[in-house]
């Protein structure tokens, strides 16, 4: 039973784009109420315009750069100032930078950590009690990529995994407390990622792509049906089942040769 006076909202981080502006439209479908966060305030502002056209309650928006340290305390404020607290919280936000390790701006990669693991971590738990007095969920976003080693995207491979292990892991602990957690790890999707870490999605077979509607409508089934992971598309599930089975150093052989020739 929800012992709280306060209105249930599904959180959306990484709305301005790609998976996340998917995922928005995708809950706004189903009647959640929506807080979109992002830093590109215009972005998010034209996602929640659109969603209202739609006869959906208007979202609330929430320019953030999630990689401060207060971070989760200013979203916390945000929602009390509003009278709402989170029924689900999607965990999206997520950027990859490709390149040698050691070539790599070391500050930048760091910052990918911040963002990919630490925000996403310190987001999970601050609302489990709000999760578990509205029943509701979390799904966060990781990727194929956390089932292997990544030579050439080192970091952002060991930052997915991070977030696949730390997903399963509450799904199992949190799972008593009536609270769904689910992990999302799509294969390639064409979205600003590839711009942003300096790929292209020619690096990737057309079998394995999905679109970001795709993977967002698989995400929210998953989630809602309780599911601790979704990999959106059968040739992506069966990629991760073969890496799962294959021995590790033939794994990162191939991908060694994939992402960096060597
Ligand atoms: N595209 C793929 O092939 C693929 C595959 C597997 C997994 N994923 C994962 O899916 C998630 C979404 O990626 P996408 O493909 O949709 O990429 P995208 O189009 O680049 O979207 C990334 C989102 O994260 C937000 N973001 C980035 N830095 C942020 C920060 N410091 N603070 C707050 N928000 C920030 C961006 O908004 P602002 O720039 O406005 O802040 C944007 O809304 C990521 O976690 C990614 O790792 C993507």
């Amino acid at each position: 039973m929800v012992v709280s006076d306060k209105h249930p909202v599904t959180l959306i981080t990484g709305a301005s784009s790609g998976i996340g502006s998917a995922l928005a439209r995708e809950f706004a479908a189903h009647g959640h109420a929506l807080v979109l966060i992002a830093r590109r305030e215009p972005r998010l502002a034209q996602l929640a315009d659109e969603i209202a056209a739609r006869g959906r309650p208007r979202p609330h928006v929430l320019p953030l750069d999630l990689t401060r340290a207060d971070a989760t305390a200013r979203i916390g404020e945000a929602l009390a100032a509003q009278g709402l607290e989170p029924q689900f919280l999607v965990n999206n936000a997520g950027f990859g930078l490709a390149g040698a390790a050691a070539e790599l701006d070391r500050a930048a990669q760091l910052c990918m950590i911040d963002l990919n693991i630490r925000a996403l971590t310190d987001l999970s738990l601050a609302f489990i009690d709000s999760l578990a007095r509205h029943q509701g969920g979390l799904l966060n976003v990781a990727s194929v990529a956390g089932f292997l080693p990544g030579p050439g995207m080192a970091v952002y491979y060991a930052s997915k995994a991070y977030v696949l292990s730390f997903s399963e892991a509450l799904h199992r602990e949190l799972s008593g407390r009536g609270v769904r957690v689910t992990v999302l790890c799509p294969g390639p999707v064409p979205t600003e990622f590839q711009a942003r870490a300096g790929i292209s999605m020619r690096d990737f077979p057309r079998i394995l792509t999905r679109s970001a509607e795709q993977v967002a409508a698989e995400g929210y089934r998953g989630l809602m049906a309780g599911r601790r992971l979704v990999v959106p598309g059968l040739p992506n599930k069966l990629a991760t089942m073969l890496v799962r089975l294959a021995p590790r150093g033939l794994v990162l052989a191939a991908m060694g040769r994939r992402n960096t020739g060597r």
